[in-house]
């Protein structure tokens, strides 16, 4: 019997902590560095963002939103037996240990199920998912908590009004499950490590400190026409391999870093924006965590259904970008 993977709960966490433009735009005017609501709202499209409390790490949002992601499912943290976390921002430096090992500590999760992370940047949850499904068609895994979280706020240079103006923090999650009807549908991943340079976070490590800035750097200009152009390119990608057609997907779920990014992939496939979900005038743009942040928000406000095409497609540094088309 053919075995598919399936979306069978999804779940999403917030910090407390929501700051506007405008608070934002005061913080850095006391630095003496100038920035409007107007400038940032008609550049990106975001009116605001969360922060993490700062004993608040990836992994407590991470486990936050797998909780709910796990009673949405019907499903006991226990009965998880894969855990792929998407991140940037990672408890640790170095990845040593994973945020997917702190993940599942917290859970409580002790029946010895793998737990990885994926480091892919924004296009980390679609990676991830990705991975998951793989996991579960090659019979390796069943129940697969899948979880995109960042702290972007710990890696924002807040003197550099052309970056930290556009990040947010937050969590998401999905389960998916071995399942005997479709769910995803099709997967295209891709990745230019030519283009590396210009969406970073340079610090590395050597014998004895981190070397370099420790702050994300960005050529904004550069990131948007990439990202216009890969972003059309995998959806079409996913779209030919199920053989459907774009006029057939009920809601489209692009990473959430910028209105005019996803204004411009929704139209060059032909699409309604009224089919998009779009999170990121509330979330800025949260890496990792977008995609599952919009898709739990349109999943639990009734506007997904069981049943609803979706194509969830993310882009970010690496350079990474990649499509994942899903039957809820
Ligand atoms: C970053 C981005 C919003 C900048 O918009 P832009 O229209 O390209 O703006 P520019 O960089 O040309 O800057 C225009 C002016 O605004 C200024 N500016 C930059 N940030 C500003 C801010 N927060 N507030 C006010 N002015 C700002 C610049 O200094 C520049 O001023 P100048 O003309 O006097 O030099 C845009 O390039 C973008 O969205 N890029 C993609 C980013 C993204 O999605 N990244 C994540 C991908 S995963």
């Amino acid at each position: 019997m053919t075995v598919y993977s399936k979306i069978i709960g999804t779940g999403s966490y917030l910090p407390a902590t929501r700051v506007t433009n405008h608070e934002l735009a005061a913080q850095l005017a006391e630095k003496g560095i100038e920035t409007s609501d107007e400038w940032i709202v008609s550049r990106s499209g975001i009116s605001a963002r969360h922060f993490a409390a700062p004993e608040e790490n990836a992994s407590d949002l991470a486990v936050e939103a797998a909780r709910r992601a796990l009673e949405a499912a019907g499903l006991q943290a226990g009965d998880i037996d894969l855990i792929i976390v998407a991140t940037s921002t990672p408890d640790f430096y170095g990845n040593f240990p994973s945020t997917a090992c702190i993940v599942q500590n917290k859970l409580g999760i002790q029946n010895g199920g793998a737990a990885f992370d994926v480091s892919a940047v924004c296009s980390g949850f679609v990676y991830a998912l990705s991975t998951a499904d793989a996991f579960i068609k090659a019979g390796n895994a069943k129940r697969v908590l899948v979880i995109g979280t960042e702290v972007f706020s710990r890696i924002l240079d807040f003197t550099d009004r052309t970056t930290c103006v556009l990040f947010g923090d937050g969590a998401g999650a999905v389960v998916l499950s071995a399942s005997d009807e479709p769910g995803v549908l099709a997967v295209k991943l891709h990745a230019d490590g030519s283009h590396g340079h210009i969406l970073c976070g340079p610090a590395n490590p050597t014998s004895a400190a981190v070397a370099g800035p420790r702050f994300l750097y960005m050529d904004g200009q550069a990131v948007f026409k990439l990202a216009v152009t890969v972003l059309e390119k995998v959806a079409n990608e996913a779209l030919a391999h199920a053989g459907v057609q774009a006029s057939d997907l009920d809601w489209l779920i692009p990473h959430q870093a910028n209105l005019r990014i996803m204004n411009g992939t929704a139209k060059k496939l032909g699409l309604s924006t009224d089919k998009m979900v779009v999170t990121v005038n509330e979330h800025g743009n949260t890496s990792a965590a977008s995609i599952p942040l919009a898709l739990d928000q349109a999943v639990r406000d009734g506007r997904i259904q069981p049943g609803h095409t979706i194509l969830m497609e993310g882009v970010g540094g690496g350079f990474t970008w990649g499509a994942v088309l899903a039957r809820m």
